[in-house]
């Protein structure tokens, strides 16, 4: 595995490899989510590269940029266990060079959900990842349903600038209990721990009713807000249920996929999670042709 620090190393790289190149950005702290989409990316491709980088631009004033943990060392032993070709981790400065004033801004998909919660966040990550394309200049990315609007945000940059690149969705990867993998997780007490699969519970119940027939966002919604009220721990942000391409609530019942959003706080963290309806399109085939699908 080559490691690149710098843009001119990874661009040496890129050249010497020949095939399909399948790309994973991430921002390091790895788990086992991360990991799964090292797999796909290696399985499908002639060469992987995968950067690390946290990327300062898509956190908040008050957010957890600094605190953000930091292993990088140990998610370069798992990119090399994974089979990847190329890691990139450059330094900020190498991304963000003095005198950077070029952004990238989706407008509308960026707006409601996380976006509404983080202003600026999208407008962060679409530069980021529109760099990276460009840097490593894949065939293939690969994005984790778990920050499905990111997907939608990335997908509608990726049509709307012409890069010629794929994007394949990678579905949630959970523990044994439901609670989607996140290197947030870590900051959880035991108490809350054991509290968090509320989150996929309630989206599981929706999802159930669902395939029973209930095609009202209001039902589907106000289930999911049951759900999530049995537990003390859990102070609710929000429960979403939008259309998956232009991620406009629903009001008005549909038999089109629905995707469902709950961000919950418990404890320190707020934790994000997201389903599909119907539950069958949350593979990677459903994912991919239906998130965000331009
Ligand atoms: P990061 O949070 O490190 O996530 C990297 C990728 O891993 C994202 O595509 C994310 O959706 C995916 N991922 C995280 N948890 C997952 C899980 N439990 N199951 C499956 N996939 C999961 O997302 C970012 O970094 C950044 O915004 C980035 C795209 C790198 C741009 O800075």
């Amino acid at each position: 595995m080559i490691v690149a620090r710098t843009l001119a190393e990874l661009r040496a790289a890129r050249a010497a490899v020949s095939g399909t190149v399948g790309l994973v950005p991430t921002m390091g702290a790895l788990h086992d989510g991360h990991r799964t989409l090292l797999d796909h990316a290696r399985a499908d491709n002639d060469a992987v590269v995968a950067t690390i980088f946290v990327n300062p631009a898509q956190f908040g004033p008050n957010e957890d940029f600094s605190a953000y943990p930091r292993t990088v060392e140990a998610d370069l032993a798992t990119f090399e266990r994974a089979g990847v070709d190329i890691a990139f981790t450059p330094l900020t400065a190498e991304v963000y060079p003095p005198g950077f004033q070029t952004t990238v801004e989706v407008e509308h998909v960026s707006q409601g959900l996380e976006g509404g919660r983080r202003p600026g966040h999208f407008k962060g990550v679409a530069t980021v990842v529109a760099k990276l394309f460009n840097m490593a200049q894949p065939t293939t990315a690969y994005f984790g349903q778990k920050d499905a609007q990111q997907v939608v945000v990335i997908r509608r940059m990726a049509a709307d600038l012409n890069f010629p690149t794929d994007i394949a969705v990678i579905p949630t990867q959970r523990e044994a209990d439901g609670l989607a993998l996140s290197s947030r997780n870590r900051y959880l007490t035991p108490a809350e721990c054991a509290a968090a699969p509320v989150i996929y519970r309630a989206l599981t119940a929706a999802g159930e009713m669902y395939a029973a027939g209930e095609r009202h966002p209001d039902a589907l919604r106000a289930t999911m807000q049951a759900v999530l009220a049995s537990e003390p721990l859990g102070r609710v942000d929000y429960v979403s249920l939008a259309d998956p391409v232009t991620l406009r609530e629903l009001d008005t019942p549909t038999d089109a996929p629905m995707l469902a959003s709950l961000t919950v706080q418990i404890g320190q963290p707020r934790l994000l999670d997201n389903a599909l309806f119907p539950l069958h399109l949350n593979t990677r085939a459903g994912l991919t042709q239906t998130l965000g699908k331009t």
